[in-house]
């Protein structure tokens, strides 16, 4: 074979791109996703740390989500470009085929088959990753929304199903990172170095290795099926309009998924959140005694002590909106007034008042304690001052 073989376009410039802005957001999501799910370790407090905090790398996370999302839209009309427009083949469905290519393989490992399986465009491999990438998309999609929107969720589904989607979420996140670092990570870097998503292309040789019956039908001019320009067009006229419905129901559902509800849950940190949620960082102060009448600070007034007790031990019945027997204590003038029967307070003359004598023989509906009664007595036989 010559050096200067014939090179093959794998993959166009745009498929490239999708490739990379894939990588990129499933990157990104697997980092802050995993952060968030392994929230207590040391490595995903630095890194929440390193981003400035819980709601960046949430942000960050969402950002990420949302760029995904645009990629799968993306996927969506050009994988309906490629089945409606140019009726291309559609090499990456899954057929009996692979599954004996799989078995071939895993014999040719064994050292039991002769030679490894001669595969087309996709191989078993490329279409296992593909359809795992479509059914974790589809599953972290799901979730993420439930986890996004939960109060939606609650609206058609019990309330278990969203602890359940971020189980969920989480779960298949670590599956899928982990089939990237083993899987992929082996089938294009370690068995051999592919650089195809990079380049775009294959030469012969590797064409040979790696998609032999594809070659085969590239030489032979069936590869893809021929196009004239009339049906082509033809074909776009029609697809193009439903495309465009079918972006604008895209773009609606990720708007609704995006900014339908604020109520997306939240992760908590359970080590480094800065503030003890149930330890108050000072103890409650216990509360400073009241002075009470009995202490010997108090001085004997109306405004000083009196006023308030009275108020307090008789003021529902003996006030300004409750006035039984026309008695008020609200205000020093009224207490000295009395009630119906006269005044009930004679300065000077504890003994001789008929509040004290009333409340010496009991039974009123309101009653001083003794000790109170002792210090209204004092109060009284001082003159009964107001001040
Ligand atoms: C649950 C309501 C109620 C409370 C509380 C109450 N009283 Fe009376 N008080 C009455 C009623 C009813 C009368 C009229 C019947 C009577 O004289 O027993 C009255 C009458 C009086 C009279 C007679 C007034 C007059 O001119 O005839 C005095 C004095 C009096 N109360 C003092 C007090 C004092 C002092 C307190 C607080 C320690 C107090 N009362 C708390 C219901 C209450």
């Amino acid at each position: 074979m010559s050096k200067k073989s014939r090179s093959y376009v794998r993959f166009p410039l745009a498929r490239r791109i999708e490739h990379l802005t894939m990588l990129l957001s499933f990157s990104t999501l697997g980092v802050t996703g995993l952060v968030q799910k392994y929230a207590a370790s040391g490595l995903s407090i630095a890194i929440v740390n390193l981003v400035g905090g819980i709601e960046n790398l949430r942000a960050i996370h969402h950002v990420a989500a949302i760029v995904m999302m645009f990629g799968t839209m993306y996927h969506i009309l050009l994988a309906g470009y490629h089945v409606f427009v140019k009726r291309s083949r559609l090499s990456m469905l899954p057929a009996l085929q692979d599954i004996k290519d799989g078995w071939q393989a895993l014999m040719y490992n064994f050292g039991l088959a002769k030679s490894y399986p001669q595969m087309g465009r996709y191989t078993f491999e490329e279409k296992l990753e593909y359809w795992a990438f479509v059914w974790g998309t589809i599953v972290m999609g799901l979730t993420g929304f439930m986890m996004w929107n939960p109060v939606t969720t609650a609206h058609i589904l019990p309330g278990e199903f969203i602890p359940a989607a971020k189980a969920a979420h989480g779960g298949e996140a670590l599956l899928a990172v982990l089939a990237i670092i083993v899987w992929h990570m082996y089938v294009v870097h370690i068995r051999r170095f592919n650089k195809s998503i990079w380049t775009g292309k294959f030469t012969e040789a590797e064409m040979l290795h790696e998609h032999p019956l594809e070659l085969a039908d590239i030489k032979a001019g069936i590869a893809e099926p021929r196009l004239d320009p009339k049906t082509l067009r033809k074909r776009r006229k029609v697809y193009y309009p439903v495309a465009g419905i079918l972006t604008v129901v895209m773009l609606v559902g990720v708007n609704s998924f995006v900014s339908g509800e604020k109520t997306a849950i939240t992760t908590v940190l359970p080590i480094s959140s800065p503030v003890p949620i149930y330890l108050p960082q000072t103890p409650t102060p216990s509360p400073t005694a009241q002075p009470t009448p009995t202490s010997g600070a108090v001085v004997l007034t109306w405004d000083g002590s009196l006023g308030p007790l009275f108020q307090t031990k008789c003021g529902a019945c003996h006030g300004t909106t409750v006035k039984l027997a026309q008695l008020s204590f609200a205000t020093y003038a009224d207490t000295l007034k009395g009630g119906q029967d006269g005044v009930i307070i004679l300065p000077g003359e504890a003994s001789g008042s008929s509040l004290i004598q009333k409340q010496q023989a009991g039974g009123h509906p309101g009653q001083f304690s003794a000790e109170e009664l002792g210090l209204v007595s004092q109060w009284i036989a001082a003159g009964a001052p107001e001040k």
